[in-house]
């Protein structure tokens, strides 16, 4: 597989004890990056550092919608390293009902785990890669996001949001170095599916014209490129792996 050149560079993979987040961080460390994971669930998160075995692998525990434990993080991080890359992956669906069915205190998790971990990641660390004038963004956000799917009303919703968010904030930083871009894939086949119904994921997948599931190597492969130093003129985009489903 190809590598990118990612040597001298540290990145935070969000969410990256499994899917599409360990294989980021597999792709990151075999291109020569520092890598740190982060990821709520402590028991993947010790299975994810054994399977990647590297010394350039490390992990903290975090809750991306917790902005005060984030902050503390990065702070300790900064004290003794860069963070040149920043992948906002974290990520749940929750699950398939109509929105005036939905749960409340669900709905609200959704938005906060998926588009306020973006926001508090994104708050916390900007400012450290303005110092160094260099930074590498990429919010994981889906074709859902676009399109809106129906029974997913609040993770739609937020990922609609980490699509604004990615414009406003690569505008803002377009002077610097500091690329800022989303991501919208289709369905691939990590465990975030088993949170929605059999029947709704089938409609997913009935939707894309390539007629099969996003491999998760092909789009770690996008993600690659957008977080190198090659990626020096795309931000504040979108950028589509949705199996031409997305008509936009
Ligand atoms: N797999 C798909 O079909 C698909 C399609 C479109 C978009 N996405 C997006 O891709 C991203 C990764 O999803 P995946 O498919 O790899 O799912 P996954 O469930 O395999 O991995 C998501 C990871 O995020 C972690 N996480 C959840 N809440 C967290 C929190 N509050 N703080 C920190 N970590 C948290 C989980 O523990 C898990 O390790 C998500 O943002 C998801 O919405 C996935």
């Amino acid at each position: 597989m190809h590598q990118f050149d990612l040597k001298n560079k540290t990145a935070i993979v969000t969410g990256g004890a499994q899917g599409f987040g360990l294989n980021i961080a597999k792709r990151f460390l075999d291109s020569g990056a520092k890598v740190i994971i982060w990821d709520i669930d402590k028991s993947e998160l010790i299975k994810a550092s054994k399977e990647l075995n590297n010394p350039n692998l490390s992990y903290n525990v975090v809750d991306v919608s917790n902005f005060d434990q984030v902050k503390e993080i990065v702070d300790d991080i900064i004290k003794i390293s860069n963070i040149d890359i920043l992948i906002n992956n974290a990520g749940i669906t929750g699950s398939t009902s109509s929105l005036w069915d939905y749960d409340v205190a669900e709905w609200n998790k959704i938005v906060q785990i998926n588009l306020m971990g973006t926001f508090n990641c994104c708050k916390c660390i900007v400012p450290t890669m303005i110092k160094n004038n260099y930074g590498r963004i990429v919010n994981v956000a889906s074709v859902a996001g676009k399109e809106g799917n129906a029974n997913a009303s609040a993770y739609s919703s937020a990922k609609a949001g980490t699509i604004g968010l990615t414009k406003s904030l690569g505008k803002e930083l377009a002077d610097k170095n500091i690329a800022v871009n989303a991501v919208t894939p289709a369905g691939a086949k990590t465990r975030i599916l088993n949170q929605m119904s059999k029947e709704h994921v089938a409609r997913m997948l009935s939707k894309v014209p390539r007629g099969r599931f996003l491999e998760i190597e092909e789009f770690t492969s996008l993600v690659c490129w957008l977080s190198s130093e090659e990626n020096s003129f795309s931000t504040a985009a979108v950028f589509d792996i949705s199996g031409g489903r997305s008509t936009y």
